[in-house]
């Protein structure tokens, strides 16, 4: 057995998967075979959530049905609505995802049920009830009162009515459903894969979002989008970002929202998601952050050839949309919910437990001695 490590499992092949691809000869990330650019163009969330966990896109009955069950199960049980009011003020909202995620969990009736069918339905729970319980703590921990979602609503209205108390212009509501769309799914991602790696135990559905959750909170994934905000509050006016991101380079600093293990030409997401930023930009009539945003990708491959990814133009496009920049993570994670769920019901349909081996560098074997003469 060859001993060779691939730390990371960098460029290793570890299973087939029909979900997603990065196809090369086009440039684009596909989710079941169409182009994610050309879902954003041509469809909301909500065609693409149905897309991603059945594998072809809704017609219009379809689409009633999907649309009328996540949105008969947005509603929250009422101890988990006191649960919420009860967190920590202060406590993390990725953290409060995965807590909620994980008493969605004690509370489901078909917890123990592993079938395709009680994992579609807790699916749809999962994905319909996260978005309302993290609006629901957006509010209570600035002691405003919690409100319910609204049935009336589309999944991204909802997001907004709940967090704010109303309804931005429909530009803000599509900038902000094509970045759904772009976060939805990535195959082998390290939050999939985590997601895969507890599936293959044979574990339930609620466990399995529960530890990719706290997977995509690391700033080296999906925690990246908040990190890019924070980089960018530093730099403060676009005069400081020419010298701002060569200082950090000069100190091999690592730039978040920049690089990735699969794109090395650039995140084909990006510049889609850069169209939206502009577009929210120039409603809020805010030139700073777009013009720090292009010197910084500037020197970035000038001086490294390393290119935007997702995150990048994501951060201050969520900022631009009034969200605390501690929520951009778990927006990711609203979205990405589809994406897991549709690998964690691949890893079930064709499972074989994920158990690596590790090359041993550890002492040779040795006696015991006993303590009173160690
Ligand atoms: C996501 O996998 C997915 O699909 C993820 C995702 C999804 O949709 O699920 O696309 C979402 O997670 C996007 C990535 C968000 N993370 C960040 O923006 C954090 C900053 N990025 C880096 O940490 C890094 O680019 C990674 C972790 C994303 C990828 O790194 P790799 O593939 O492990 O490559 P590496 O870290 O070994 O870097 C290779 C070289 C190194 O230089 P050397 O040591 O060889 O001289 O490139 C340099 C790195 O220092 N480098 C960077 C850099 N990214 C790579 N240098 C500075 N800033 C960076 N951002």
């Amino acid at each position: 057995m060859s001993d060779e490590i691939k730390k990371g499992l960098l460029g290793i092949v570890v299973d087939e998967t029909e979900v997603s691809k990065v196809m090369p000869e086009i440039n684009s990330l596909t989710y079941r075979g169409y182009a994610a650019q050309d879902l954003c163009a041509k469809c909301k969330f909500e065609e693409v959530a149905y897309l991603i966990l059945n594998g072809e896109l809704p017609n219009k009955k379809q689409l009633k049905n999907f649309e009328n069950q996540e949105r008969k199960e947005r509603k929250l049980s009422k101890t988990l609505i006191e649960d919420i009011k009860k967190f920590p003020k202060k406590a993390h909202p990725m953290d409060v995802a995965r807590t909620v995620v994980s008493i969605m969990g004690l509370e489901d009736k078909d917890t123990k049920d592993n079938s395709h069918k009680a994992n579609m339905l807790k699916v749809m729970r999962i994905f319909a009830k996260t978005p309302v319980a993290l609006a629901a703590f957006y509010r209570s921990r600035k002691g405003k009162k919690i409100i319910s979602p609204k049935k009336k609503l589309s999944f991204s209205e909802n997001f907004f009515h709940m967090c704010f108390g109303k309804i931005p212009q429909k530009e803000i509501v599509k900038a902000f459903d094509v970045s759904l769309i772009l976060y939805a799914e990535h195959s082998f991602n390290v939050s999939t894969f985590t997601a895969r790696t507890i599936t293959s135990s044979l574990s339930d559905i609620h466990g399995a979002i529960t530890g990719a959750i706290a997977s995509l909170k690391g700033p080296l994934h999906g925690g990246a989008n908040e990190e890019v905000m924070h980089m960018i509050n530093k730099i403060k006016k676009p005069e400081n970002a020419f010298k701002w991101i060569n200082n950090a380079l000069d100190k091999k600093d690592v730039v978040m929202g920049f690089g990735h293990r699969v794109y090395k030409s650039g995140d084909s997401r990006v510049p889609t998601m850069r169209e939206y930023f502009g577009k929210v930009a120039k409603i809020k009539k805010d030139k700073k952050f777009e013009k720090i945003y292009d010197i910084v990708e500037k020197v970035m491959i000038e001086r490294k050839n390393i290119h935007p990814n997702v995150d990048y133009p994501t951060g201050p496009t969520y900022h631009l949309m009034g969200f605390d920049t501690d929520f951009f993570t778990p927006i990711f994670v609203i979205s990405r919910i589809t994406g897991w769920s549709a690998h964690i019901i691949e890893q079930y349909a064709a499972n074989k437990l994920i158990r690596p081996l590790a090359s041993y560098k550890g002492n040779q074997h040795r006696k015991v001695i006993q303590l009173n003469q160690r």
